[in-house]
């Protein structure tokens, strides 16, 4: 009689609306379709380093689909570079034997950017993973979505909707932080949906001049408030250059010392960007001598039930992941195609960063709606 196949499921990185969602998907359709094994390791890859489990039964997975975070509890950390008790170690062995130990057959791996860079590492140590696609910032490369992202957007033009009250009754700019890590898409689709005046990405750089103007020119047709839909990762055309200017430095560096010295200029750089929503209210206060308040968004972007359209795009890859591992498809990610969804290796992933081009369609509608974007 062939072996019962045996599936680890772990949750990594920042949490996301249809984690549980994904985390049923796979464990329903792996125990209840293909008659397979499931158990979860608790807090991302901690948790597998840690060999913490968590049984996924029919119980466990009952119920789950319409809550927010992940039942699995995640984390930030990297197998190869994780804290224990004070001391910074690589844990990849001690994955390596716990997957061992679990009598796992595959490791499904769901999360964003960062989870995928975790799996290669350990494709590369001998495991067999399988990976899902989530995080609000739609920002993984070959998917055509993630989940997460559409609960995200549909939260973030709620409140675009709603600053709208208080910006109109004034006569306020009122600067909304939006997330999405250095990927403009969450700050865009809502910035679009909601129907902001101003919108700002990473991938834009902008100049405060312009968008003061737009502010302006606005309260010269009438309208004296203005909403402005700013990307957490958005960043003047100075600061642009400087932080592609330390780039550069960083990845030519021939020595250790350049190689540090460049990456203090980062994050350098990176930490005056923090606060960077709050200047540029100010400016905009000044430039315009209209009033202007901050909103950040913050966490209630990832928090709380997941659209249908994320419940069904987990349910979709998390089904998918589980007919990959009965046909035995391991080291891919499980990516969104059209109604469809097929594997693609995890080596084609990692490393790479899904941002919006400059000719996206969704780029070309806001600036034939008249919207700001802060280059022009
Ligand atoms: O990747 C999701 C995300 O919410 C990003 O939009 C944001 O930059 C980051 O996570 C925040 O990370 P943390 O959970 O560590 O605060």
């Amino acid at each position: 009689m062939a072996k019962t196949m045996r599936v680890g499921i772990l949750t990594a990185g920042g949490d996301s609306p249809g984690l549980n969602a994904a985390i049923r998907g796979v464990g329903k359709a792996a125990l209840g379709y293909y008659g397979m094994e499931v158990v979860g390791f608790r807090d991302g890859f901690r948790g597998l380093a840690e060999n913490r489990t968590m049984p996924l039964d029919k119980a466990t997975l009952g119920g789950i689909l319409t809550v927010g975070g992940t039942i699995l509890g995640t984390s930030r950390d990297k197998p190869h570079r994780m804290e224990i008790n004070g001391q910074t170690r690589d844990m990849t062995q001690a994955i390596v034997n716990n997957c061992r130990t679990n009598g796992l057959d595959v490791l499904v791996c769901l999360g964003g950017g960062g989870t995928q860079r975790n799996a290669l590492r350990l494709v590369k140590a001998g495991l067999p993973v399988v990976t899902l696609p989530k995080t609000i910032d739609n920002d993984v490369a070959l998917t055509d979505a993630t989940f997460g992202f559409d609960t995200a957007m549909g939260i973030a033009t709620e409140a675009i909707d709603r600053l709208h009250s208080t910006a109109h009754s004034h006569h306020r700019i009122v600067v909304t932080e939006i997330m999405g890590h250095q990927a403009g898409w969450l700050a865009l689709g809502a910035g679009i949906a909601g129907g902001a005046d101003v919108i700002l990405i990473p991938e834009i750089p902008y100049e405060v001049g312009r968008i003061a103007e737009a502010i302006r020119e606005r309260s010269r047709q009438g309208s004296n408030f203005s909403i402005v839909a700013v990307a957490e990762g958005a960043m003047s055309g100075v600061d642009w250059h400087a932080r592609q200017a330390a780039a550069r430095k960083r990845a030519g560096a021939q020595t250790d010392t350049d190689r540090q010295a460049a990456r203090l200029e980062l994050e350098t750089l990176d930490a005056r960007h923090e606060g960077n929503t709050i200047r540029l209210a100010r400016q905009l206060e000044e430039l315009t001598g209209l009033e202007s308040r901050v909103t950040i968004l913050g966490y209630v972007q990832r928090g709380g039930i997941p659209s249908p359209a994320d419940r069904l795009l987990a349910t979709r890859l998390g089904t998918a992941c589980a007919e990959l591992i009965a046909r035995g498809v391991f080291g891919v990610m499980v990516a969104a195609r059209g109604d469809s969804a097929e594997p693609v290796p995890i080596q084609e992933v990692a490393g790479k960063v899904k941002t919006v081009p400059l000719d996206h369609p969704w780029v070309e509608s806001a600036r034939r709606v008249g919207t700001c974007l802060g280059d022009q």
